[in-house]
């Protein structure tokens, strides 16, 4: 299946998601092996405006692991020339000579489109603005889930947080949107819930979703908790009590025995330390399989050509 730039979840149909995950579990053996050389002709540029860790690391890691080179840039806001005035047009069409993918992570919503509409080698959204979307991160949560929960079809999700700004949450929506019977229960402050743009794909698609302000009723329920940052500053209402989305030893006595908790990190004070030796706690497996996700999506890109 082909696909040229890797921009939102939208594009991505169930069998090209289901060939995502089988190139993905092959990755897993690529990597138990040591890698592989099939990719060292290939060179990826890591261009991101925006500070990042996983993302950034694990798309580097990928290419090593591909046999392949990257070009990096650690902060391109400031050592780009976007500081001389260059627009992201430009740069793109000018950093594109010297690569075969480029992955972007750009502050404005809309960067990534941007920088396909002109692009002739592929470009991967690693997050664009503040409501944008992050593919490649639901891509890794969807893996994650299929992989912990052994389904995709049936499951109860919860996903908490900022929501209105959740790159992330927007992007595991349009995801989770594609599979059967799927219930979505969307947790945040009124004033950060999540956008009418999702909820409307959700009612075209006949997904059933839920808006609620707190966790009570609903983690005891879920197969799925979708934990995300909520910052303060954020808040019109500072009087609204925050700690009552955190997630912490006597939240996990109510949550379903076979339930996974997962964040897409870096967290906060959101899901407590204590939390994280419960085998429930899927977060930094689901960090590790960014990696092979990543490695997966690149081969998918390259083997077009
Ligand atoms: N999940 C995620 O995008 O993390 P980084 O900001 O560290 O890349």
């Amino acid at each position: 299946m082909k696909i040229k730039h890797i921009v939102e979840s939208q594009q991505f149909t169930v069998p090209l998601i289901l060939e995502l995950f089988e190139r993905t579990d092959l990755m897993k053996k690529v990597v138990a092996r040591g890698g592989t050389k099939d990719y060292e002709k290939k060179v990826m540029a890591s261009l991101f405006y925006k500070p990042s860790t996983r993302t950034r690391f694990s798309f580097e890691s990928a290419m090593y692991r591909l046999g392949g080179r990257i070009l990096s840039t650690e902060q391109a806001k400031e050592f780009s020339s976007e500081v001389k005035g260059e627009l992201l047009e430009d740069t793109i069409q000018i950093v594109a000579n010297y690569c075969d993918a480029i992955v972007l992570r750009h502050h404005e919503e809309g960067g990534a489109q941007r920088a396909a509409a002109i692009s002739p080698v592929p470009i991967i959204n690693a997050g664009d603005g503040s409501g944008g979307q992050h593919p490649t991160q639901g891509l890794l949560d969807l893996y994650t889930i299929y992989n912990e929960c052994h389904a995709l079809d049936g499951l109860s999700v919860a996903i908490i947080g900022a929501l209105d700004q959740g790159r992330t949450a927007r992007s595991l929506a349009y995801l989770l949107s594609k599979f059967e019977r799927i219930k979505l229960y969307f947790i945040a402050p009124d004033e950060l819930q999540i956008k009418p743009d999702i909820l409307e794909h959700l009612d075209e698609k006949g997904v059933s979703y839920q808006l609620s302000s707190n966790t009570d009723d609903i983690i005891s329920k879920v197969d799925v908790v979708y934990q995300t940052r909520i910052d303060k500053e954020r808040l019109k209402h500072k009087e609204i009590d925050l700690t009552k989305y955190n997630i912490d030893t006597n939240v996990l006595k109510k949550m379903k025995y076979n339930s996974i908790i997962m964040h897409p990190l870096p967290r906060s004070v959101e899901i407590n330390p204590a939390v994280d030796g419960d085998p429930r706690a899927a977060y930094f497996r689901q960090a590790r399989n960014g990696l092979y996700v990543r490695m997966a999506l690149l081969t998918m890109l390259f083997d077009k050509e």
